[in-house]
């Protein structure tokens, strides 16, 4: 049983989180955004770090093809649990796809080397995640650190003010501070970064999503 508030939170809530996430309907068009600037090709290797109930997994697996491989990675055993219900209800090729229950606390600075081997560098994956974390900058970087040169990031976070409308809404369900910059640590340390802003589609929330993406410098 994990210590990590945060984990205890999404172990409870992944018995539910798809119902309230309304089947991803406000996430939807933004997360293929996200998808589609890692630029997956087939026979890639994608990373979906913190990757919930796996509902990047089609997509993904869509881009790679039957010769790339895709590592999900999350803290939470109960949604790593709904992840591998959806990858067998969907029938997706098992061999295709690793799942790894660890707390990004207690990733060793050298993981991914440790758990597959890398012809080419991956494209790494953060969606509605690393505003988890108070401490996001030191959470990207150490993800962005495993990476060999030339890896490609994307990810996808809401943002709202502090005090804007609804963002305690989206801060009570997701235990994360939609207010955090976390584009910033990507900014800084990636090439050819690009960043697209889209509306909420909750009118109630005064917010936007963000899809932040550049490679990591050779
Ligand atoms: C809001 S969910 C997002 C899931 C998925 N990426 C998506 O887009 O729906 C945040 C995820 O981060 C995971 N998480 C939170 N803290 C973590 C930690 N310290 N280590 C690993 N995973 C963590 C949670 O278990 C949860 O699955």
């Amino acid at each position: 049983m994990t210590t990590n508030k945060a984990l205890r939170w999404y172990n409870k809530l992944s018995l539910v989180h798809d119902l309230l996430s309304f089947r991803d309907w406000p996430y939807r068009e933004v997360r293929e955004q996200a998808i589609n600037a890692l630029d997956i090709q087939p026979g890639d290797t994608v990373i979906d770090m913190f990757c919930g109930t796996g509902i990047n997994f089609g997509s993904i697996l869509d881009g790679m093809g039957q010769h790339g491989h895709l590592l999900g990675i999350d803290g939470s055993a109960g949604m790593l649990a709904r992840a591998r219900q959806r990858i067998q209800k969907a029938g997706w090729n098992q061999a295709q796809i690793t799942l790894l229950e660890k707390d990004v606390f207690d990733l060793s600075p050298d993981f991914v080397a440790e758990i597959l081997p890398l012809e080419q560098p991956p494209k790494v994956l953060i969606t509605l995640a690393l505003g988890i974390f108070a401490n996001y900058e030191a959470v990207f970087t150490k993800i962005f650190n495993a990476m060999p040169a030339a890896t490609r990031f994307a990810i996808l976070e809401g943002y709202c003010g502090a005090d804007s409308r609804g963002a305690w809404l989206l801060n009570f369900i997701g235990h994360s501070d939609c207010s955090r910059p976390v584009w910033e640590p990507v900014k800084a340390l990636t090439d050819e970064y690009q960043e697209l802003w889209y509306p909420t589609k909750f009118k109630y929330i005064k917010g936007s999503f963000i899809v932040a993406s550049g490679v990591k410098r050779c």
